[in-house]
């Protein structure tokens, strides 16, 4: 089979993707896009990719590609997708899909316009312990699943503290839009993505800003947001991501699911990006512990899964319309957050 051509534009977690797709025998990396000279060459020359842009524009104006996918700033997400699918790409975008729900749906027309696929790097989901809990939550083992509580929290843990990751022109948000969207996908996938009908929310930023003071850096961001969200089927789901927040560990991811069966726990193990996973049980009268321990498949990662799917014409993960819910809820996080009353989504 031929192989898929693929660009890879921003290079800073874009260096992951190429990764990915050198991981796969249907892709070659053929061209990369970086506004930054230095960092596009290095990466470039550490790859050994021949073709170099810095405009992203350009590179899909002459390359012919199959594949994009977009690792830049957030802001930047919708108009290079659209430059993408225009140039008749396939787009695998970084998260968050966009800066808001309305570009997350020009997205998705756009997308079905030119017939070409767009998913989104939920990577929390591609690993192989997401994967079995997934497989044991579609076989029934947590029954009806009615609450589900995610977080990631940082003591603290800024990215890039002054760049465009605490500008909302640039980014939209702060942890909620950047760490908060893993563990809500996680969530909500595991859920099967139920349809969301009311938010709560709230926002602040205190120590970030009394730090961006001091040091005369930018940010006017959110450092800490929480959502409360009640869908369609009944059941509810607490969201909370910080940047920096009083609390012991450095780092701190959980998401727990309660059914009526059983309940489940993801969380990260010595505050680093290593996670353990738990599920809990009562079966005739006798609770249990069920404790993951090593993986029964091995996932390949999004890039690999993107390029199968493409290949083999089957449906894909992570898709756009499931990013344009979780865009949903964080817009209405945000705006009840700015209210201070509840959102309806409709
Ligand atoms: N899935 C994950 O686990 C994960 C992890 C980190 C970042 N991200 C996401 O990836 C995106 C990039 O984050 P990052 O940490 O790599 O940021 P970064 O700032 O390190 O890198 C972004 C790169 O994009 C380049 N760039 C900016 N605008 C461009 C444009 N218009 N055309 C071409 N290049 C452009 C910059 O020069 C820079 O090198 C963000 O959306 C972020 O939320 C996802």
């Amino acid at each position: 089979m031929k192989k898929l051509r693929v660009g890879v534009i921003g290079l800073g977690i874009g260096q992951v993707h190429i990764t990915g797709y050198l991981s796969h025998p249907g892709a070659e990396v053929v061209a990369l896009a970086d506004m930054n000279k230095d960092r596009l060459q290095t990466v470039a020359d550490k790859f050994k990719v021949a073709k170099r842009y810095i405009s992203a524009r350009e590179m899909l104006d002459k390359e012919g590609l199959d594949v994009v996918s977009i690792a830049t700033p957030n802001k930047f997400h919708k108009p290079l997708a659209l430059a993408a699918f225009k140039a008749g790409c396939h787009v695998l975008c970084e998260k968050p899909m966009a800066m808001s729900a309305a570009d997350g749906r020009e997205m998705i027309s756009a997308s079905k316009k030119a017939g070409k696929r767009l998913m989104i790097d939920f990577s929390t989901r591609f690993t192989d312990q997401s994967w079995s809990l997934k497989k044991e939550v579609e076989a029934g083992v947590l029954g009806d699943i009615y609450f589900a509580r995610t977080v990631w929290h940082r003591r603290r843990g800024i990215p890039g503290f002054g760049g465009w990751f605490g500008q909302k022109a640039l980014a939209g948000g702060g942890p909620l839009i950047d760490l908060g969207v893993h563990r809500l996908d996680l969530a909500l996938w595991l859920m099967n993505y139920p349809k969301p009908e009311w938010v709560m929310g709230s926002a602040y930023n205190k120590i970030a800003a009394a730090l961006a003071k001091k040091e005369g850096k930018a940010f006017d961001v959110e450092d800490l947001a929480a959502g409360f969200v009640k869908f369609k089927n009944g059941a509810s789901l607490e969201v909370e991501a910080s940047w920096a927040a009083n609390i012991a560990e450095r780092e701190f991811m959980e998401t727990r699911l309660y059914g009526t069966k059983g309940g489940l726990v993801q969380r990260n193990i010595g505050e680093g990006y290593n996670s353990e996973a738990e599920i809990f049980l009562e079966r005739e009268g006798g609770q249990f512990d069920m404790k993951f321990h090593s993986p029964v498949r091995s996932m390949k990662g999004a890039m690999h899964h993107f390029i199968t799917c493409i290949q083999d014409k089957t449906p894909h993960m992570a898709t756009g319309e499931e990013g344009l819910i979780v865009m949903e809820l964080l817009d209405a996080i945000y705006l009840s957050a700015r209210k201070g009353v509840p959102v309806k989504i409709k």
